[in-house]
C-alpha cells in the first residue's frame, strides 16, 4: 500500500519520515560507527538517512520498517528485468548449487562471450571483469598498449567509474588521492567536435577517446546529434582508439546498445550492469586485434590480466540468462517497446503535473526510451525555455544544450536542498528515484505502477508547492 500524506508545513515530511522509519534510523546510527558517512556508495547518502532495504521483488523494494517502494533505481540501471526476476534468480541458484568458483575455465563464460559478440556490433572478442570501473580501466590500457601513446580524451561531466583516470575533471588539477601524472595524461573536453579536432592536432600522443554513448550520466546530458559519427570519422583518420562506455546503455535502449541504434561502431565497448543480469560483472568487447593484446601471443605488448572473480560462474550464469532473453527474436517488442511505452506514460504524467503546477519551462521530465530524468531548473541566471513535453532532443535545444552551464544544471537535475525534500516526500509516498533525479523502467513495472508513481509524484510536487519550496 502506498502511504498517503499531505504535508501541511515545512517539517511535516521530515516528521513523518522520522516516525515511520525507526529501524532505518537505528541502522544508520550503527552504520556511522563502522562505515564512512554510514554508507557504501557516495550516492546512497540520505538526509537524515536513506532507508535500509530488506528485500525486493519485481518493481518493488521493501524496507526494514515494512514499507513498499516502487523502485526506479533498479540496481543502478542493472535490473532490466526487475528485482529477483525468476529466470535470472533460477540461473543463479542452479549455478550456486553447482559451484561458485572453479579457479578454472568453464562453459558459462564461453556462452556469455558468444552472446555479447552476437548482440554488440563492435564485439569480436571479450574479456570479463567484476565491475564497469575495471572495464573502462582495461579499455584505456588496451588503447595505450595498441598505440604506444599515453593520453586519453574524455568529456566534461561524463562518468566511467571510480578509477584514477575517471576522477580527473576539467580543471586538470588532480583530485584528492589521484597522482598529478594521471591528470597530466587526461584531456577533458566539451562535446564539440571542433574542440576534439584541435586537441588531437595539439596532442599527437592521444591513445583513446572515451565517452558514454548515451550522454553524460545515463543520458542526463545528451550528446550532440551526429557527435558519435563525427568522432568515429575523426578517430579513424587520426588512428585514435574510440571507446564507447555502454555500461548503462549497453542493453538498456535496445539489444545492440547505442552503437546499433546509431549505426556507429567503436573500436572497444565497455559493458557492465545488465550484461551480468544485475550481478557483479563487467566486460570489454571489441576489435579482435585490440583484444588480442590480452593474448600471450602479442609478445612485448602483452597485457597481463588477473582478477579472482573475472567471469565468475554465477555472474556468467545470470549474464547468460539475461542476454538470452535480450537475444530472443521478439525482444524488441516484448522488452524494449513495452518499457519504452511505460516510460513515455510516466514522463507525460510528470510533465502534466509540472504544466498544471504552473512550472512549465522550468521543471520537466525527459529521457530516451525507458530512462527518465527530472530537472528542476528554477533559479538559473541563464533561463532556458524548456519544453512542456520534455522533448529536449528537438533542434532548437541544440544551442542551449551546448552551453556547459546548462549541461551542468541538467546533470545536477534537482539542486540541493530541494532534492532532499523531494526524496523525503517520495519516500513517504512509497517511491524511489535513482540518485533522487530519475530512473529506469523495467519489464517488471506495470501500467498500474506507473499510475501510482504519477499520483505519488503529483502529491510530492503539490506538497513542495504548498510549503513554498517551489514556486
Ligand atoms: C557510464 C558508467 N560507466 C562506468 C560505471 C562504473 O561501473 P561500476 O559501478 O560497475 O564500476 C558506471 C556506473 O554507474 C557508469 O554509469
Amino acid at each position: 500500500m502506498l502511504k498517503e500524506t499531505q504535508i501541511e508545513q515545512d517539517s511535516a515530511a521530515l516528521d513523518q519520515f522520522l516516525a515511520a522509519n525507526p529501524r532505518s534510523l537505528q541502522l544508520h546510527e550503527a552504520a556511522k560507527q563502522v562505515l564512512p558517512d554510514g554508507v557504501t556508495h557516495s550516492s546512497r547518502r540520505g538526509d537524515p538517512t536513506s532507508v535500509y532495504m530488506d528485500h525486493a521483488a519485481g518493481a518493488y523494494k521493501y524496507d526494514v520498517d515494512g514499507h513498499r517502494y516502487i523502485d526506479y533505481w533498479m540496481g543502478h540501471g542493472s535490473l532490466l528485468f526487475g528485482h529477483a526476476n525468476p529466470v535470472i534468480a533460477q540461473a543463479a541458484i542452479e549455478q550456486i548449487g553447482r559451484g561458485t568458483h572453479f579457479g578454472a575455465n568453464h562453459p558459462g563464460e564461453v556462452r556469455w562471450a558468444e552472446l555479447i559478440c552476437h548482440l554488440i556490433p563492435s564485439a569480436q572478442k571479450v574479456r570479463f571483469f567484476s565491475s564497469g570501473t575495471e572495464a573502462t580501466m582495461m579499455a584505456l590500457r588496451l588503447a595505450r598498449a595498441a598505440t604506444g601513446k599515453q593520453k586519453i580524451i574524455k568529456f566534461g561531466l561524463r562518468f566511467h567509474g571510480w578509477h584514477d583516470y575517471n576522477a580527473v575533471n576539467e580543471t586538470g588539477v588532480a583530485p584528492s588521492g589521484i597522482p598529478q601524472a594521471v591528470a597530466d595524461n587526461v584531456l577533458v573536453l566539451p562535446t564539440d567536435i571542433k574542440a576534439v579536432e584541435q586537441a588531437l592536432e595539439a596532442n599527437p600522443d592521444v591513445a583513446a577517446i572515451i565517452l558514454e554513448a548515451d550522454g553524460a550520466s545515463w543520458g542526463t546530458v545528451p550528446n550532440p546529434p551526429g557527435f558519435l559519427a563525427a568522432l568515429r570519422q575523426l578517430t579513424s583518420e587520426k588512428q585514435v582508439i574510440l571507446i564507447f562506455d555502454e555500461i548503462v546503455s549497453g542493453f538498456r535502449y535496445g539489444p545492440g546498445g547505442i552503437q546499433k541504434l546509431e549505426g556507429v561502431t567503436p573500436d572497444l565497448t565497455c559493458l557492465a550492469k545488465i550484461v551480468a543480469g544485475g550481478f557483479p560483472g563487467g566486460a570489454v568487447a571489441g576489435r579482435a586485434d585490440l583484444m588480442d593484446l590480452l593474448s600471450i601471443k602479442s609478445g612485448s605488448r602483452y597485457i597481463v590480466h588477473h582478477g579472482t572473480f573475472n567471469a565468475n560462474p554465477v555472474s556468467a550464469a545470470t549474464g547468460v540468462a539475461a542476454l538470452s532473453m535480450i537475444a530472443a527474436p521478439d525482444a524488441q517488442e516484448r522488452i524494449y517497446d513495452r518499457i519504452g511505452q511505460l516510460a513515455t506514460q510516466l514522463k507525460a504524467g510528470f510533465n502534466n503535473i509540472f504544466n498544471k503546477a504552473g512550472l512549465s519551462g522550468r521543471a520537466f521530465c525527459y529521457g530516451r526510451g525507458a530512462v527518465f530524468h527530472v530537472c528542476f531548473d528554477l533559479e538559473s541566471q541563464q533561463p532556458v525555455e524548456w519544453p512542456g513535453d520534455g522533448n529536449i532532443y528537438r533542434p532548437e535545444y541544440m544551442e542551449p544544450l551546448a552551453n556547459p552551464a546548462v549541461q551542468a544544471r541538467l546533470k545536477v537535475g534537482i539542486p540541493e536542498p530541494l532534492k532532499t525534500q523531494l526524496r523525503l516526500e517520495l519516500d513517504n509516498r512509497g517511491m524511489q528515484l535513482m540518485s533522487g533525479i530519475g530512473g529506469f523502467v523495467s519489464t517488471a513495472h506495470t501500467e498500474s505502477d506507473i499510475e501510482q508513481t504519477i499520483e505519488a509524484f503529483g502529491g510530492a510536487v503539490a506538497a513542495l508547492k504548498k510549503n513554498g519550496r517551489i514556486k
